[in-house]
């Protein structure tokens, strides 16, 4: 067999990745390609940053319906410092009657020589190297010619025609310039949304910390706990769903920051900011504090990611469709550690972590038992989540 091994980051994987494991396989009759991700390097913690498992499940995604393509984790998974050439001889010794042929881009060529141990690398696969934009291609062939007599083994030039997308292209304009959106798939692109990937803002402990402190002046003790609760059951589930740890942490610790203010203070914030205020909210304004919430999250506390706000906007009622982080803080608030008068409770947390819609859609079911007592306190809202929840469980069974 004839095996390619495509080392990167993918952070994310774009077409140009496939588009170049596709001219690679066809050219070199290549029977399968692995895509061989890079583990993250320590500390690394920019807002470039994303969690290695979901570039992992970006990967995943984008190459679900391509044949003869493969992920190989071993570096996301080996301990100490991860070198291609431990990963190549592994190969070798795990496929010693096939041939690797290992894919990289021109730019890694030209410091192939500051790779550790690139002689074993090319002794044990044949490097077949993709152009990349603005490339001469006598230049290419000089440096591999160059490598050819440094190194044993075979360096081959990938006939394809480069374009400019690379994957910091698609981190810097994901939102702010559309366009590069059309170098991705579409589950990729929905995945990069739905879990808050690349966007400006990137939020670390020590903002949790120090939203801590405000919440301490701001809540009363119990709601305080509560709180704490939120937002350390919010980091549970984000790590468990792949979401922005600290992200949610932060939604967790601020979605209950309305609460402790007056009724009258919380109808007069709506007013003074075009906030609508529906009958039921108006006849019980605690209702509001999740809309005053969002508020406060930007103008108090300058917390500006709106996930954030949508998801303290929506967590006491939940809305239709909720996104990632609005499940995420609506099922925190249910579960966290100190609650313990809600029905199946166990049952629901352990749900939590297994099927988060399902999950949801219990919470729902009971919520609404219990309000169908107090019908004159049933926001419509609830109610309206609680339907499409109903049909959406229908449709996924
Ligand atoms: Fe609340
Ligand atoms: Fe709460």
């Amino acid at each position: 067999m004839r095996i390619g091994i495509y080392g990167g980051t993918f952070n994310p994987i774009h077409n140009t990745h496939l588009e170049i494991a596709k001219a690679a396989k066809s050219q070199y009759a290549l029977d399968k390609v692995f895509f061989l991700i890079a583990g993250t390097p320590p500390h690394k913690n920019t807002a470039e940053a994303v969690a290695d498992s979901c570039r992992l499940e970006m990967l995943s995604l984008a190459i679900s319906s391509e044949k003869d393509f493969y992920i190989d984790d071993r570096e996301i998974y080996r301990a100490g410092k991860s070198y291609s050439y431990i990963t190549i001889k592994e190969l070798k010794e795990e496929h010693p009657n096939d041939e690797i042929f290992f894919i990289m881009g021109s730019d890694s060529l030209l410091n192939f020589n500051t790779w550790v141990n690139p002689d074993i690398i090319s002794k044990y696969s044949s490097i077949l190297v993709a152009p990349r934009l603005g490339d001469e291609i006598e230049e290419i062939t000089s440096v591999i010619e160059e490598c050819k007599s440094l190194y044993e083994g075979d360096f081959l030039l990938i006939n394809y025609v480069a374009n400019g997308i690379a994957s910091s292209t698609v981190r810097a304009g994901f939102y702010k310039d559309l366009s590069v959106r059309e170098a991705l798939g579409s589950q990729v692109i929905d995945y990069i949304i739905e879990h808050n990937l690349y966007n400006q803002y990137n939020y670390t402990y020590q903002d949790v910390i120090n939203l801590s402190e405000e919440m301490k002046k701001e809540l009363k003790p119990g709601r305080y706990n509560h709180t704490l609760g939120v937002a350390s059951t919010a980091y549970d589930l984000a790590i468990n769903w792949n979401y922005p740890a600290y992200t949610a942490m932060v939604a967790g610790m601020l979605h209950d920051c309305a609460k402790c203010i007056s009724d009258e203070k919380r109808l007069e914030e709506c007013a003074k900011n075009n906030i609508p205020v529906t009958e039921i909210e108006k006849e019980y304004p605690h209702l509001l504090h999740g809309k005053v919430g969002a508020l406060y999250c930007k103008e108090k506390y300058q917390v500006f990611d709106e996930q954030i706000a949508h998801a303290i906007a929506v967590h006491t009622t939940g809305c239709p469709n909720m996104n990632l982080l609005d499940k995420i803080i609506y099922v925190a608030d249910y579960i966290e550690p100190g609650r313990n008068k809600q029905p199946r409770l166990d049952i629901i947390r352990y749900m939590a972590y297994t099927d988060l819609d399902k999950c949801v859609y219990m919470i729902l079911e009971d919520s609404v038992a219990y309000l169908s007592e107090n019908p004159d306190m049933v926001d419509p809202t609830t109610i309206d989540t609680y339907n499409y929840y109903v049909n959406y469980m229908k449709e996924k069974r």
